[in-house]
């Protein structure tokens, strides 16, 4: 059988896990190889390369040198900083190369659109790396959710973070990250919900956002180079009357915003505050009433063998040989973007601001 051909754009920090996932992936099923890779910091990708053993992969100081000569690639991970995701999806799409692209799925919602439509016009698929949806434990919320156990859903609590824990590097700039928290977190904690009820359209946004830990030196080392948010909250409207009230912090003065909880007419749910993002679950509870009786259940903690990171590449790499569908669709995400782009927005204004998200 022919073996797809990857590219990874991008080698800093998450690229590793890329990088280690498509390795396993290449040893259990020989069906891929990766064949080259790009970085815009000279030797990166070389280095990269090496490190990873990638024999042969040929490497790049920019991804449109690298999507220009390799015009076999099948797929590519996009691994660069948010204010990259969009031009490096549009490109890869545009030379129809299908799309595994690292959260979140870009800074703004008019970039989510262009990516959707270069995705509509090359018939390949763009998948956005949201691997907590691929871990056992999301899966059984959802199946919750979804039963119907819970009547209604008709308010969500969610977000999370940390007391401190503001990273550094590309992601604290506007020029590479564009956003803080809410991007590089946040919009974790509203794929976990969303996702859970079927992301309904998002219809209005007030929001506040702040940099005050960020920005004081004598809280975070890097102060002088903050330029993003390190807390967000919202309160969101979606489409069918549910209500999602949203905060997220890299730090905050307390040690975390509060549980998950989903509210329905039948029954509630707390998901307790973790790190989704990083395995990070603790045993969630349902609460019902039967016959007359309140009721608390503790469910126990799904363990799975692989790392959900494993799942979300290896997913990619079946719907590339599949043709479709992409795991985790533009369709979904680029509600989420739409939110976060909401925030921004209305947290610039101070008011309440309207969603519209353009058909494509
Ligand atoms: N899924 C996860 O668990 C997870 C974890 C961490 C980061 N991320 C996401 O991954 C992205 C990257 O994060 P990181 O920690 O690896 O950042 P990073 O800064 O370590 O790496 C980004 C790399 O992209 C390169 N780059 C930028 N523009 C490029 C271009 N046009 N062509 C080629 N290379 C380019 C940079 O030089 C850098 O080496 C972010 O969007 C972040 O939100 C996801």
């Amino acid at each position: 059988m022919k073996k797809l051909k990857i590219g990874i754009i991008g080698c800093g920090g998450i690229a590793n896990d890329h990088a280690e996932m498509y390795k396993l992936i290449a040893e259990r099923y020989d069906n891929i190889e990766v064949v080259a890779l790009a970085d815009i910091v000279p030797d990166r990708a070389k280095d990269f390369g090496e490190k990873w053993g990638f024999t042969g992969a040929r490497s790049y100081n920019s991804h449109t040198e690298m999507l220009e000569k390799e015009t076999e690639l099948d797929g590519v991970s996009i691994c660069t900083y948010n204010r990259q995701h969009a031009n490096c999806a549009i490109d890869a799409l545009n030379k129809g190369i299908n799309v595994l692209l690292e959260k979140p799925m870009c800074v703004t919602l008019e970039e989510g659109i262009e990516m959707m439509k270069a995705e509509k016009a090359s018939g390949k698929i763009l998948s956005v790396g949201f691997q907590p949806r691929f871990h056992a434990q999301m899966k059984r919320m959802k199946e919750i959710v979804r039963s119907g156990e819970l009547g209604k859903v008709y308010y969500i609590q969610t977000g999370g973070g940390r007391r401190r824990g503001i990273p550094a590097g590309s992601f604290i700039t506007d020029a590479t990250a564009g956003i803080g928290a809410m991007g590089d977190i946040g919009c974790y904690a509203l794929d976990m919900v969303l996702d859970a009820i079927g992301y309904p359209t998002p219809l209005t946004v007030t929001a506040f956002k702040s940099d005050y830990i960020a920005k004081d030196p004598k809280q975070f080392g890097c102060a002088d180079e903050f330029e993003v948010d390190d807390f967000a909250a919202a309160f969101i409207r979606l489409e069918g009357g549910v209500i999602l009230d949203f905060r997220i912090a890299w730090a905050m003065n307390v040690n975390t915003p509060g549980d998950t909880i989903i509210l329905g007419t039948e029954g509630g749910l707390r998901i307790p505050s973790t790190g989704c993002w990083n395995n990070g679950f603790d045993a969630m509870t349902l609460y019902k009433s039967v016959n007359g009786e309140e009721i608390e259940e503790v469910i126990p903690v799904v363990h799975q063998e692989y790392d959900c990171f494993y799942d979300k590449v290896l997913s990619f790499v079946r719907a590339i040989e599949n043709n479709g569908p992409a795991p985790v669709p533009t369709s979904q995400i680029i509600k989420n973007q739409a939110i976060i782009d909401g925030i921004q927005r209305s947290a610039a204004c101070g008011k309440e601001v309207t969603i519209d998200i353009p058909e494509v």
